[in-house]
């Protein structure tokens, strides 16, 4: 496992805020990225959540016909609800606040507590959670060993022969649950080869357990492959996608899978508070997204791939270039803390995430243009010859 594949966290790590009075709305351009206040303007590369809606996903969100989600009569939320389950493959899918809302339903529409679920390494639902499967399905995560994020058929039978014919068969939780994540966030923004994912559910098939995905950014598996989204979600029960990350919406998850198991899904989201009234303003948002947004990651993954490129050129920093297959740079630092290299762009205008003593990750998203990469390397080589 990668350094950075032994933490998931999603976009929890060191932060500052970001500069801008959150109203940025061209996309690419610059003064509105810095809020239209005159404030400095930074090229903030902390995550590709950070972006703000353009003026067009505004306008569709103003428009948008709402009802209330918790009535079930919000026809945007039933418009996204349905495009999303058409581009997912699934029967069904419900709109959620958040990817985590999302995951967490998942966990518990599929388990009982006291079940275990096994989980790949480094991932989302495991590290960066808030430790959620524990206090709201009452599972017991059991983490499975893997390279970049991911692990195979075989891996998934050992972890599984383990527990059979034997007393501890009987002592231990039941496995009911096997959890993928595809891109994997924690170890770089990498996608599962279709092969490895067929043979790793075929096993998990055979052993009867359910399966969920974590396809937070299955969009940029798509966007790498031109494989479609809903061909790497078949085989898997459910599917979390998320609109807020790279497509620009401002908020927003969804749970696909067979209506049967999504209803019994609606049932907990109401518990953990999650009917959001009249959704469909932000839903808008995202179906505006998922129309506009989605055709265009390929732009963010040519420019991970420029960043990744000139950080390799910059003495004193470390990247795997070729492990750079979507819109994530996780890079390493070698001798100077990371945290304080990340200090050092803050204020010369970048801002990134540090996850570690030595880890960071920068994302270029929506807003992020060509000279922003040139502006961001020049200013990664000032901070790491300080
Ligand atoms: C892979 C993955 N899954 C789930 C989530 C959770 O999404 P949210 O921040 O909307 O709760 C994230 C967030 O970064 C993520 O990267």
């Amino acid at each position: 496992m990668s350094p950075a594949a032994g933490n998931g966290a999603g976009d929890g790590a060191t932060n500052t805020p970001a500069a801008g009075d959150g109203n940025a709305n061209a996309v690419g351009n610059a003064a509105a990225r810095a809020g239209g206040s005159g404030a400095a303007r930074m090229i903030d590369l902390r995550s590709d959540t950070v972006t703000r809606p353009t003026e067009a996903m505004r306008a569709a969100m103003a428009a948008a016909p709402v009802g209330d989600d918790c009535y079930g009569d919000d026809p945007t939320v039933l418009e996204l609800e349905r495009r999303t389950a058409e581009i997912l493959g699934k029967e069904a899918a419900m709109y959620v606040p958040t990817g985590t809302m999302s995951n967490q339903l998942a966990l518990r529409a599929h388990t009982e507590p006291g079940d275990a679920v096994l989980i790949g390494p480094g991932a989302h639902i495991w590290f960066g959670e808030g430790g959620a499967p524990s206090p709201i399905s009452g599972v017991v995560i059991r983490p499975l060993d893997g390279e970049r994020g991911m692990f195979g058929a075989a891996t998934l039978r050992a972890a599984l022969n383990l527990d059979m014919g034997t007393v501890r068969a009987r002592m231990q939780a039941p496995v009911r649950l096997v959890c993928a994540e595809n891109t994997h966030n924690g170890a770089g923004g990498t996608v599962w080869p279709p092969d490895v994912l067929r043979e790793m559910l075929a096993a998990a098939r055979e052993a009867g357990l359910a399966t969920h995905l974590d396809g937070a950014r299955l969009w940029h598996a798509t966007a790498a492959t031109g494989i479609p989204e809903a061909e790497f979600a078949a085989g898997f029960d459910t599917v979390n996608a998320c609109f807020s990350k790279a497509l620009g919406a401002p908020l927003g998850s969804a749970l696909a899978g067979p209506a049967g198991l999504i209803e019994r899904a609606r049932r907990f989201k109401q518990l953990y508070g999650g009917g959001f009234r009249q959704a469909g303003i932000v839903a808008a948002g995202a179906l505006y997204a998922l129309e506009h947004h989605r055709g265009r990651l390929a732009e963010d993954h040519a420019r991970a791939g420029t960043l990744a490129r000139g950080l390799a050129a910059i003495p004193g920093l470390e990247v795997d270039v070729k492990g750079v297959e979507t819109n994530i740079v996780r890079f390493r630092t070698v001798a100077v803390d990371a945290p304080e290299f990340a200090g050092r762009c803050r204020e010369r205008g970048v801002l990134l995430n540090a996850y570690s003593r030595r880890d960071l990750r920068i994302i270029p998203h929506l807003h992020t243009t060509d000279d922003d990469v040139e502006q961001a390397l020049e200013t990664f080589r000032r901070a790491a010859s300080v």
